[in-house]
């Protein structure tokens, strides 16, 4: 069970991002939005840990009766798991010492109340006194900590900064609430890689790890339609296939509208500028809008030429051939500059059943073509060959 003092959750998606597993004596912070799953995913953990470890789960947001409830829907029956109701930190403190569980989750942070300070629970100075009262006593007997963390409406973690400097590691979980998928992503971690993401989907049973995530982030992808363009992008160690839909429309008010969902908005308003300025791409008097499907946020270079084409083609109306995966940098002057991992990418998109790739020209001598005979490679150097390249 123990692996250089990492204790392994039974979920490999989320030892992944742990770096391995959850590391003895560390202080974990998972955050996201309301009703993602990060009670659940807790929960569930508990199974796998409680076989051998004593595990104390404290709530300060759903009574022991209510969370007995939902570990019993989750499948979660360990008579290792010890259900705490209570928010008062130093009474949580001191029933650690005492107890000395080998595992500790928090559930949530901001409902935590350091009794000695008079500022309500969830206020800058309560958060961090609690965190800190709780990493002391974790720290001092060398045993993990997870704390859940709340999200401000601009999905910021509530309460200070500090918080995040506090913890050895904080994992954000993302993903559309309305949508079956969660990404669990590390934006903070001293014990391992800070890309790896581990991707689920949420049923009646809880999370369940996604073996293929590629196929996921296709499934439901309209044939033959406009305005979709499939790119392949690394998250840590892995290549992802992911969906990236444009939609440019005539636009009814003064200011045009832009719109991103999982790709940054300044991204696309200065792709769109580029498209205009060197390709002749015109989207001046239209709304143009952007989605990346799944949930997923994808912030890597490599994506903006799918993003282009995306766009180009609901602009223009012509559907992105089916079996084509478009990658590639876009620079100022509108050339195309090239990426790194180009075999991983390529070779995803050939697991996947795609058998042409559209590249930069540059890539192409960082590739062994000879390794990918069933795939075509076709090197463009700027936005307009490309897009050609792709309908
Ligand atoms: N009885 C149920 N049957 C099926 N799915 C459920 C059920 N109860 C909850 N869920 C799913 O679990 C999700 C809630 O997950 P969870 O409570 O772990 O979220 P959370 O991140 O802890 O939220 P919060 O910040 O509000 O505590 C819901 O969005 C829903 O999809
Ligand atoms: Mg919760």
């Amino acid at each position: 069970m123990e692996n250089e003092h990492r204790y392994r959750t039974g979920l490999s998606e989320l030892d992944r991002v742990l770096g391995g597993g959850l590391v003895k004596g560390s202080l974990v912070l998972i955050s996201g939005d309301p009703g993602i799953g990060k009670s659940t995913i807790l929960l569930q953990i508990c199974e796998y840990l409680g076989r051998d470890l004593r595990i104390l789960y404290v709530s300060g947001e759903e009574s022991a009766r209510q969370i007995k409830l939902r570990a019993g829907r989750l499948g979660v029956s360990s008579p290792n798991l010890r259900i705490l109701a209570e928010t008062d930190i130093q009474l949580i403190s001191e029933h650690i010492r005492t107890e000395k569980p080998d595992v500790v989750m928090i559930d949530s942070i901001q409902t935590m109340n350091y009794a000695d300070l008079n500022s309500s629970p969830g206020s800058v100075t309560q958060v961090r006194e609690c965190t800190n009262a709780i990493l002391r006593c974790v720290k001092s007997l060398d045993i993990p900590a997870i704390l859940v963390g709340h999200v401000n409406k601009d999905g910021a973690i509530a309460g200070p900064k500090v918080l995040e400097h506090i913890v050895d590691a904080v994992l954000y979980f993302e993903g559309d609430r309305q949508m079956t998928y969660r990404i669990l992503r590390a934006v903070k971690n001293r014990y391992g890689s800070t890309n790896e993401i581990g991707v689920f989907d949420m049923g009646e049973s809880g999370l369940r790890q996604i073996e293929n995530p590629s196929e996921a982030m296709l499934s439901g992808r309209p044939q033959n339609a406009s305005g979709t363009c499939v790119t392949a992008v690394m998250e840590g160690t892995r290549p992802l296939l992911a969906e990236i839909q444009g939609l440019a429309t005539a636009s009814g008010y003064g200011t045009p509208r832009r719109m991103a969902t999982g790709f940054d908005y300044n991204r696309m308003a200065l792709i769109l500028a580029v498209l205009e300025k060197r390709a002749g791409f015109f989207f001046s008097g239209l709304d143009a809008y952007l989605n990346v499907v799944g949930g997923l946020r994808v912030d890597e270079p490599a994506v903006d030429l799918a993003v282009a084409i995306a766009l180009i083609s609901s602009l223009k109306d012509t559907p992105v051939r089916d079996d084509t995966v478009v990658f590639g940098e876009i620079g100022l002057a509108g050339e195309l500059r090239s990426v790194s991992h180009i075999e991983q990418r390529v070779s995803e998109s050939f697991r996947l059943g795609f058998t042409r790739c559209v590249l930069p020209a540059h890539n192409l001598k960082n590739i062994d073509a000879k390794r990918f005979p069933d795939i075509q490679l076709l090197g463009v150097r700027n936005v307009r060959e490309a897009f050609e390249a792709s309908v």
